[in-house]
């Protein structure tokens, strides 16, 4: 069985995708681990990554994204004939063992997905919070289930905030991982989700075993040896076991942000930048941390 592992901060801009699929690239590449990306976001930034927008396009006017397989279980009434493994392209950036599952810019029609809860609850005479605590158990797991014992890792790259696809998506993890910048605010934010996520797990019975893996630091230059961001810091750690940070820290590096015009991770594109060194020291960290003996 594959691990499952939610890319989350409730905070857009900070790294998510990019650490989701530089870390998923190193762990096929580096460990020939299967990998499978998942894009839970409608911004589709891990989808874009990892192939072209034409051919994006493409797979879209085909219907062969997340979306559908939503709406299949959003709508079971309606006869489909694709399942999950329909809709995972194979191989991407000529990499073998890095799967994607493309996100969609559509990922739910909230008005088709409130009209079902209300359906289901009259048709089933529950309450609205219990049909609704339905999906959120159930969506991604469903999702997952025929293909994950086909990878060792599923890497879910969530949108900014909490929403119904990101709690899915954590009830269906083994562990989270957290990107995040060193800032005052941002250990606000990381605090606030920690909190989320306590009441998410205590909501189930038994509760839910899920845990966070690790934060990620990314910081620019200058910072590094700042007074400020080893004031930061400390704070950090005073409020997280150090074990619960990753030792690595990815620097701002402009070859990061370019990779997405080659639509490759900058893993690949551009193996010997510094950031692409961070992540490749970031995934053996990882593998470290998992214990995995691969
Ligand atoms: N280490 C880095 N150096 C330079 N640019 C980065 C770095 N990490 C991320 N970026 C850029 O910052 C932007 C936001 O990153 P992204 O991973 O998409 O954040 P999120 O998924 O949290 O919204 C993107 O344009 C990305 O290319
Ligand atoms: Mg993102």
């Amino acid at each position: 069985m594959g691990q499952v592992l939610t890319t989350i901060n409730m905070k857009g801009g900070v790294g998510k995708t990019t650490l989701t699929v530089n870390l998923g690239t190193c762990l096929a590449r580096d460990y020939n681990q299967r990998v499978l990306i998942v894009d839970l976001d409608s911004q589709i930034s891990g989808t874009l990554s990892l192939i072209s927008p034409h051919d994006f396009s493409r797979i879209r006017k085909g219907r062969r994204t997340l979306n559908y397989l939503i709406d299949k279980i959003i709508r079971p009434y309606i006869q489909r004939k694709y399942f999950t493994e329909d809709m995972i392209l194979k191989n991407v950036c000529n990499l073998e063992g890095l799967d994607l599952l493309p996100g969609d810019i559509e990922l739910y029609d909230e008005y088709i997905f409130a009209e079902t809860l209300y359906k289901k609850g009259i048709a089933e005479e529950s309450k609205f919070s219990e049909v609704w605590g339905y999906f959120e158990e159930s969506l991604i797991k469903k999702i997952l289930m025929p293909v994950v014992d086909k990878y060792d890792f599923i890497l879910l790259d969530c949108a900014p905030g909490y929403n119904l696809l990101t709690r899915s998506g954590i009830v269906a993890s083994n562990y989270y991982l957290l990107p995040a910048r060193p800032e005052p605010l941002s250990l606000v934010g990381i605090q606030l989700l920690e909190r989320r996520i306590e009441k998410l797990k205590k909501k189930y019975n038994p509760p839910l075993n899920v845990d966070l893996l690790g934060i990620s630091f990314i910081l620019s230059g200058g910072l590094f040896s700042s007074r400020y961001y080893n004031q930061v810091m400390q704070r950090i750690e005073e409020d997280f076991e150090s074990k619960k940070i990753f030792n690595t820290r990815i620097p701002m590096d402009v070859n990061i942000a370019k990779a997405v015009d080659s639509f490759t991770p900058a893993v690949l594109q551009t193996p010997n930048s510094a950031g692409s060194k961070a992540f490749k020291k970031l995934t053996q960290e990882f593998v470290e941390k998992l214990n995995v003996h691969i």
